[in-house]
């Protein structure tokens, strides 16, 4: 079965075909980083226009990407929440507007169970990896979202604990902003870390003992603390009428980075070690933007691998926002007959 996916929930306008959940014929992603860049974050009207400009030009280069012709295709997907209300609306309305034209099956997708979902499919068709099993745990870390869940089967959710406060992702990015670095941040505090070491500052870890939820603010606030000490106010002359702080002593970004970092791995470590030994799972998937981590991914995989549990993460390319894992989550769906009316809404706070 050909799903073609449509992902707009946020800044990348992507359309994917995929074969049986698993197989990607292509994945073509339009990034608006450079766009957002200047306002230190995703400015949402400005996205949701940006999608309806990309949103034809990125399905013409999937078609032709993928080499395949309208006959091929069984199903069309995209995803309806959570995201951004107008970003959402491109996406959706343009899925079901191919569908009713090509008199094709058409259903929504949460975006969370795309993200999930990346972890079944592969980059080329001779990779034989094995596929999640169930019962699977599900850590989700992306920059909307930090969810611990139990999945018992296709489409069956248990959830765990979820972030009090910030995601994870929001933390890499927030952090990043302190310390100067470009958004999005994740990227950026990773390559500073590397420079750095992560047992120079030693940040809070917020356990919640007892739960199996995170708070990341209180972390984040730690590291503002840190950085205010390089800083001291402007001069308060009157010509100088900016409250902005200067910067007084080098910051040492990339030992805060790599500080930062390193506190974030480790709930995220303990917590998944924690739910592995409670519900007695094997089977771990880790998804969402911040698992494209590599020290993360390193560390995660370390941390199983001592108590015999597989670890299954999408290839970095696939962490972050694509279509591919929507048409990879359309297909399992589909496969048991369920279909979206063609009246389904955008849900911006959708749960899993
Ligand atoms: O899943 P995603 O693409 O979008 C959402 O659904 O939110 O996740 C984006 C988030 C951003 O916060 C970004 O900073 C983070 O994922 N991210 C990373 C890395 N790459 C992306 N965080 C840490 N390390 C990375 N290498
Ligand atoms: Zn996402």
């Amino acid at each position: 079965m050909l799903v073609l996916g449509i992902e707009t929930s946020c800044d990348e306008t992507s359309v994917a075909i995929v074969r049986d959940g698993r197989d990607i014929l292509s994945n073509v992603v339009a990034s608006q980083i450079d766009l957002h860049r200047q306002y230190g974050g995703v400015f949402p009207e400005m996205a949701a226009r940006q999608h309806i400009l990309s949103i034809t030009p990125v399905l013409r280069e999937a078609m032709q990407k993928a080499g395949v012709t309208w006959d091929a295709i069984d199903a069309i997907a995209a995803t309806y929440g959570p995201g951004l209300a107008g970003s959402l609306v491109v996406g959706l309305n343009f899925a079901k507007a191919l569908a009713i034209a090509r008199g094709l099956p058409f259903i929504g997708i949460n975006h969370l169970e795309g993200h999930i979902y990346s972890a079944w499919l592969r980059l080329r068709p001779d990779q034989d990896a094995p596929l999640p099993e169930f019962p699977a745990l599900i850590l989700i870390v992306s920059g909307g979202h930090t969810e611990l869940v139990l999945m018992e089967d296709h489409g069956v959710y248990r959830l765990l604990g979820q972030t009090q406060d910030d995601a994870a992702g929001e933390a890499f990015d927030k952090v990043a902003r302190l310390l100067g670095l470009p958004y999005p941040g994740g990227p950026h505090i990773q390559r500073a870390a590397e420079q750095g070491n992560p047992r120079h500052f030693e940040f809070p870890r917020a356990w919640l003992p007892g739960t199996y939820d995170f708070s990341f603010s209180g972390l984040k606030t730690a590291v503002l603390r840190e950085v205010e000490k390089y800083r001291k106010p402007a001069a308060s002359s009157k010509k100088q009428a900016s409250f902005m702080p200067v910067v007084t002593r080098e910051l040492p970004v990339a030992h805060i980075a790599a500080g930062f970092q390193q506190a974030v791995i480790d709930v995220l470590v303990g917590k998944v070690l924690q739910a592995v030994e409670q519900y007695g799972v094997q089977v771990v998937v880790m998804a969402g933007g911040v698992a494209a981590n590599r020290p993360l991914r390193e560390q995660m995989q370390k941390a199983l691998e001592r108590h015999n549990v597989a670890l299954h993460v999408a290839p970095i390319a696939l962490c972050t926002d694509n279509a591919a894992m929507i048409a990879g989550a359309a297909y399992y769906r589909l496969v048991r007959g369920e279909r979206s009316p063609l009246d389904l809404d955008v849900d911006p706070n959708a749960p899993l």
